[in-house]
C-alpha cells in the first residue's frame, strides 16, 4: 500500500542544493581552512540558530586545534526579510581577544547581520577575524561585507534546510530547497 502520510518533504517546491553537494563542498571548505590555519588554533563563532548543522559537519573536517562558542541574534521584525537591527539574544561566552576568530554563517542576504557581528567582534580585539558561510544571496547584498569562505551562491529567493528555517520549521532537511508558494500564504 502506498504511503500517503504527509511529510514536511511534500512542502518542498525544489531542492537546490543536495545533500551530496553539501557535504562535498564542506569537506573543501574544511581542507582550505586547515591549510590557511596551518599551526595556529582557531575560535569558531557560530551563529544560532541556522549554522548549526553547517558547524557541525564542518568541524569534522578540520584536524586544528580548535575551540567553539556561540551567538545567538534576531532581526527585529517577522517575515522573509532581515530589517537591519540586529539583537543579540545571546553573547559569546568567552573573550575573544588574541585569538583567530572565524564567523560561521548559514547565509548572508542583505548583510547586515554579518556587518553588525564583524564591528561587534572585531572592538574585541581578535587577532584575526574571518566569515565562513555555507550560502551567500549575493544579489540581495545591501552592504559590502567581506566573506572568506563560501559554499554556494544562491539565487534570491527564501530557502529553506541544512539549519535554515521558515518559521523555525524545515531546519532538519538535509537539502537546501525552495519551499511551495502555498506555504508562505
Ligand atoms: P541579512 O542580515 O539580511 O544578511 O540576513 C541574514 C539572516 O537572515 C540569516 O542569517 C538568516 O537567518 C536569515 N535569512 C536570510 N535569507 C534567508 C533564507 O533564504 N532562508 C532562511 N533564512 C534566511
Ligand atoms: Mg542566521
Amino acid at each position: 500500500m502506498l504511503n500517503t502520510t504527509p511529510t514536511l518533504y511534500d512542502d518542498v517546491a525544489e531542492v537546490l542544493i543536495s545533500e551530496e553537494q553539501i557535504q562535498q563542498k564542506i569537506a573543501e571548505i574544511g581542507a582550505r581552512i586547515c591549510t590557511d590555519f596551518a599551526g595556529e588554533q582557531i575560535l569558531i563563532v557560530a551563529v544560532l540558530k541556522g549554522a548549526l548543522l553547517f558547524l557541525a559537519d564542518l568541524i569534522r573536517h578540520i584536524d586544528l586545534p580548535l575551540a567553539i562558542d556561540f551567538l545567538a541574534v534576531s532581526s527585529y521584525g517577522a517575515g522573509t526579510e532581515s530589517s537591519g537591527v540586529v539583537r543579540i539574544l545571546k553573547d559569546l561566552d568567552e573573550t575573544i581577544e588574541h585569538q583567530n576568530v572565524i564567523i560561521v554563517e548559514d547565509i548572508v542576504d542583505s548583510g547586515r547581520t554579518l556587518d553588525y557581528l564583524l564591528r561587534m567582534l572585531r572592538q574585541r580585539n581578535p587577532a584575526t577575524l574571518h566569515v565562513c558561510t555555507l550560502l551567500d544571496k549575493r544579489e540581495r547584498r545591501e552592504i559590502d561585507v567581506p566573506i572568506d569562505y563560501v559554499g554556494f551562491e544562491v539565487p534570491d529567493a527564501f530557502v529553506v534546510g541544512y539549519g535554515l528555517d521558515y518559521a523555525e520549521h524545515y531546519r532538519q532537511l538535509p537539502f537546501i530547497g525552495v519551499l511551495k508558494p502555498e506555504i508562505y500564504e
